[in-house]
């Protein structure tokens, strides 16, 4: 075979293997095979000490121009790699600018969350301050203090956790109103919602642990009737002014007299519904004018100054305002039931 064949040869495999190449890389390997130090176009410069000198300059170009074939063969399916490599770039990172957002995941409040700062708004447009006690209670705030000695049948129904003999988890906010009183402050409007705690069995309507708002107001002369236009107020704030209330008495040991507060169903307007049980009302709060005996052990002079409490379950506005049956729902924490809220 001829240099020139064999160049022709070389030339025409290295451009096939060229044209073969799937990716950069492979082009290398050409590089090494056909260009290299003991590639096949270098092998052919080394035999050129075996050519006549006239035809050295002749077989010499003749191999340059076949190095040039091939590098430029190379370059140009290097070019067609590196734009396909960006093209491919560019399609992956497109954004279709036409498609729908996606909706970041965002928390609401719970329902009980809501029903509270109702409440909370409510009071505090009427002029009352939030205030907080503790969950791990002395026996001396949440039963002694409230009218509720050693023995008294009351602690009996509000059957508690208790720590050791003098510390209990509070079975009622109410608590927190000998905590208040102590302190001599003079007039008092509180509310004091929190969490409190039951030896009951969980159904539909109980829960060892629930919440309460508490209210409390000590001020001169104040009278059944104050404490009537307040609740009545709040009543009509939280369930509409349509809401009309009535009062039964009843008997707290911390208040006298004392009674429990029905709001007209807001489903039927008070004509009796499947809501309220056919009577046309729903019980709400528990409240009564401070007991005297309770203003002395806190410091206050009943003589002097006199008042008024209430104190409402948290879960049980929320179940009525969002006319949900079953409270266990309320701490299930079922995203697709805390949603609708
Ligand atoms: N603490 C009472 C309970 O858990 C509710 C209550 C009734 C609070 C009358 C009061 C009140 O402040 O005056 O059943």
């Amino acid at each position: 075979m001829s240099i020139k064949e064999n160049l022709e040869r070389i030339q025409s495999e290295a451009l096939a293997q060229i044209g073969a190449s799937e990716h950069v890389e492979s082009l290398n390997d050409v590089r090494v095979s056909f260009l290299g130090k003991k590639g096949a176009l270098t092998a052919v410069l080394k035999g050129m000490k075996d050519v006549a000198p006239e035809d050295r300059p002749k077989v010499g170009q003749m191999v340059n121009d076949a190095r040039a074939a091939i590098e430029k063969a190379m370059e140009e399916k290097r070019q067609a790699f590196l734009s396909a490599l960006k093209a491919e770039k560019i399609k992956n990172e497109t954004i279709d600018v036409t498609l729908p957002a996606k909706k970041p995941a965002q928390g609401h409040r719970h329902p009980n969350t809501i029903a509270l700062e109702e409440v909370e708004r409510i009071f505090i447009g009427m002029g009352y301050e939030v205030v907080e006690g503790p969950e791990v209670e002395y026996d001396l705030y949440n039963f002694e203090k409230l009218n509720i000695p050693e023995g008294h049948p009351a602690k009996d129904e509000q059957d508690t956790f208790y720590i050791n003999k003098n510390i209990v988890l509070r079975t009622q906010t109410s608590s927190v109103q000998a905590r208040i009183m102590e302190k001599g402050e003079l007039p008092i409007r509180i509310i004091s919602p929190g969490r409190v705690f039951r030896s009951d069995e969980v159904d539909a309507t109980h829960s060892p642990s629930f919440h309460q708002i508490e209210g409390l107001l000590i001020d001169k002369n104040i009278t059944f009737a104050d404490l009537k236009g307040t609740l009545a107020e709040f009543a009509k704030q939280l369930f509409g002014e349509e809401t009309k209330v009535k009062f039964r008495p009843h008997h707290f040991p911390f208040t006298e007299p004392s009674a429990e507060m029905d709001v007209s169903c807001f489903k039927c307007g008070g004509k009796g519904c499947r809501f309220c049980k056919g009577s046309g009302w729903i019980e709400i709060l528990g409240c009564g004018m401070v007991h005297p005996h309770v203003l002395e052990m806190c410091g206050i002079d009943p003589e002097v100054y006199n008042g008024f409490a209430f104190g409402v379950g948290l879960e049980r506005i929320a179940l009525l305002k969002y006319e949900i049956d079953d409270m266990r729902l309320l701490y299930e924490n079922d995203i697709r039931f805390l949603k609708q809220f």
